[in-house]
């Protein structure tokens, strides 16, 4: 049976850069004779113009049987009045929910060339390599109740952060299996101080851990893992979080490599007889600023591409390949505005993928 990626670019750069990405993965597809279809669906802000929905039934349908799929970003501030399920975001939140898709890991490498990119100091985020595992399909992004009330003393905005202890096992299994392969550290983040969920969480991730002997666990309160982060980020290995502090820490994590514009990720689900569905795609937005100007960084597009390879086609090899030529087009001095640095070579996105090809040649 042949394969198919259903490649979703979404909003604002989110075209530009799967674009650009889907170059480099037809590049190595037929470099090395792998058969693919490529299908393309318009989702979030773009859907609802064509369809009024943010992702309509036939989308999601492509998605579930091709199980690979590429997507750039979404958002529009044109549906920023619309109400929860007409708005962009939903897009994604649903193809995470319905595709069962609770595992999101963000790598966090800073790139040797690219050290004087961060706004801290290279001695700080030199040699990082974090590997952040979000819970993606729990926790307060799904929690009911929900919504925004009128009661007698005024109006009320209500959401509810819930985990089962299901949800926590297994995502913490991922994050404890993650580190086994890598330097065998563990941080689970929680607010166990303040929350019953966490509480919990932070339980049943320590119930797991004699199933993982060789792997260390250590438990951190997220208000200082976000300072901790900073600090001294190469302590870091692995780090574990719900589905809201993975959110704001994969951003704060970003900022360590220069530019949110470099971080990859995959989304993963149950692994299962057909293999493990997966989502890739960038951790930055639609970037409504720069569209349409050849200027969206295409790096973690590109990056994710290498993940798709690795985690849905059993590709660790072309994985790497793939990140070893972004590495050399960074060393080779060539930039985006968005890590620009003094004496390199400023480049629009597609004279970017450009130079990503031609190291992945040579
Ligand atoms: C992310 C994004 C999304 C999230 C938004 C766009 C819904 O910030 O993937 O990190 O909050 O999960
Ligand atoms: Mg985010």
């Amino acid at each position: 049976m042949g394969l198919t990626i259903v490649a979703l670019p979404g909003d604002g750069v989110g075209k530009e850069v799967v674009s650009s990405s889907l170059r480099v993965f037809q590049e190595c597809v037929s470099k090395h004779g792998i058969d693919v279809q490529l299908e393309e669906y318009k989702i979030g802000g773009q859907a609802l113009e064509e369809y009024g929905e943010p992702l309509p039934d036939f989308v999601l349908e492509a998605c579930k049987s091709s199980r690979i799929i590429l997507l750039g970003a979404v958002g529009d501030d044109r549906y920023d009045n619309n109400p929860p399920h007409l708005r962009p975001e939903q897009a994604l939140l649903r193809l995470r929910k319905e595709l069962g898709l609770f595992a999101n890991l963000r790598p966090v490498r800073t790139n040797a060339a690219l050290l004087e990119s961060s706004p801290l100091k290279a001695s700080i985020v030199e040699g990082v390599d974090i590997l952040i595992v979000r819970e993606l399909t729990g926790g307060i992004y799904f929690g009911e109740p929900r919504g925004i009330e009128t009661r007698a003393e005024g109006r009320v905005g209500i959401n509810t952060e819930v985990y089962f202890d299901y949800e926590v096992e297994r995502i913490a299994r991922v994050a404890f299996e993650a580190s086994q392969g890598r330097r065998q550290r563990l941080t689970s983040v929680d607010k166990a101080n303040v929350l019953e969920s966490s509480q919990l969480w932070r339980t049943v991730v320590s119930e797991l851990s004699p199933d993982f002997p060789k792997v260390a666990l250590q438990h951190m309160l997220v208000d200082n893992c976000a300072m901790q982060l900073i600090a001294r980020p190469k302590d870091f290995d692995v780090l574990l979080a719900s589905n809201l502090f993975g959110d704001i820490l994969s951003d704060e994590a970003a900022m360590l490599t220069g530019s949110i514009g470099m971080l990859p990720s995959a989304s993963l689900g149950e692994s299962s007889a057909q293999g493990r569905i997966g989502m890739y795609e960038p951790v930055h937005g639609t970037a409504p600023d720069i569209v349409g100007q050849e200027k969206a960084n295409p790096l973690a597009t590109i990056a994710s591409v290498a993940l798709l390879f690795r985690y849905s086609l059993g590709r660790d090899d072309i994985g790497r390949e793939i990140e070893y030529a972004i590495e050399k087009t960074l060393e080779r001095g060539y930039r985006t505005p968005d890590i620009a640095t003094e004496g390199g070579h400023l480049l629009g996105t597609q004279e970017m993928v450009d130079q990503v090809l031609e190291a992945l040649h040579s």
